[in-house]
C-alpha cells in the first residue's frame, strides 16, 4: 500500500467496490474524443477485468478517486483503464497508481509494465512518457483505433 498523504493507492480485492470504479473511469474517460470503448463497459465487464487481473484503487476518506486495472501477459504486467477524477488531477494520483501497479509487477516477478494509448491522443503519449514509459511499437486491431505500445522497464 501507497500513502500519499490525502490519498491511498492499492490492489482492491472486493468486487462490492466495482461499481465505483466504473463510475469513476467512465467520468475519466468521459471526455475524450472520438469516445474511448470504455464508455461501452458494464459491471460484468469489470467484473470479468477483476477475474483476470488486478484492479488498484486510489482512495481519499474512503471514496474511490482514481483506478487501472492489471493482467499478467508473459513477462510483463499489462495495464488498462488507467484513470483519475477530474477534480483529483494533476495531484499525483495516477502515478501513485503506477507505483502500486510497479510493488504488484515486482511481488509476480514481473520485468515490466506495459500499456497501450491510442495514436490520436499525444497528450496521453506524453503523459506516460513523463511517468518513464517508452514507446515500444505500433499497431491496431480489427476496428479499432490505432495505438503505440509503452513499456517501463523494472529496474532491480
Ligand atoms: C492520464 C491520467 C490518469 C493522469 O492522472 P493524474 O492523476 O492527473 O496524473 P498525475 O497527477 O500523476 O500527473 C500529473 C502530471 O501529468 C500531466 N498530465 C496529466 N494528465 C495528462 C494528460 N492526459 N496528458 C498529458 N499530461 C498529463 C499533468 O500536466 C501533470 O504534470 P504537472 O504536475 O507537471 O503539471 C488522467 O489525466 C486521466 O484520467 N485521463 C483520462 C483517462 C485516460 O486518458 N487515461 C489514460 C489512457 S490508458
Amino acid at each position: 500500500m501507497a500513502d500519499h498523504g490525502a490519498f491511498i493507492a492499492a490492489p482492491c480485492t472486493d468486487r462490492a467496490r466495482l461499481p465505483e470504479v466504473l463510475a469513476v473511469v467512465h467520468a475519466a474517460f468521459d471526455h475524450l474524443q472520438p469516445p474511448s470503448s470504455v464508455m461501452r463497459e458494464t459491471l460484468a465487464d469489470f467484473e470479468a477485468r477483476l477475474r483476470a487481473g488486478t484492479v488498484i484503487v486510489a482512495q481519499a476518506d474512503g471514496k474511490i478517486i482514481g483506478s487501472l486495472f492489471a493482467v499478467r501477459d508473459g513477462d510483463a504486467l499489462y495495464l488498462t483503464r488507467v484513470a483519475t477524477l477530474p477534480a483529483w488531477r494533476r495531484r499525483g494520483v495516477g502515478a501513485a497508481l503506477l507505483t502500486a501497479a510497479e510493488q504488484v509487477a515486482r511481488q509476480a516477478d514481473a520485468t515490466r509494465l506495459t500499456l497501450r494509448v491510442r495514436v490520436e491522443l499525444p497528450d496521453n503519449r506524453r503523459y506516460f512518457e513523463s511517468a518513464s514509459f517508452v514507446v515500444t511499437g505500433e499497431g491496431q486491431d480489427p476496428g479499432r483505433p490505432r495505438y503505440l505500445a509503452m513499456e517501463r522497464t523494472l529496474t532491480a
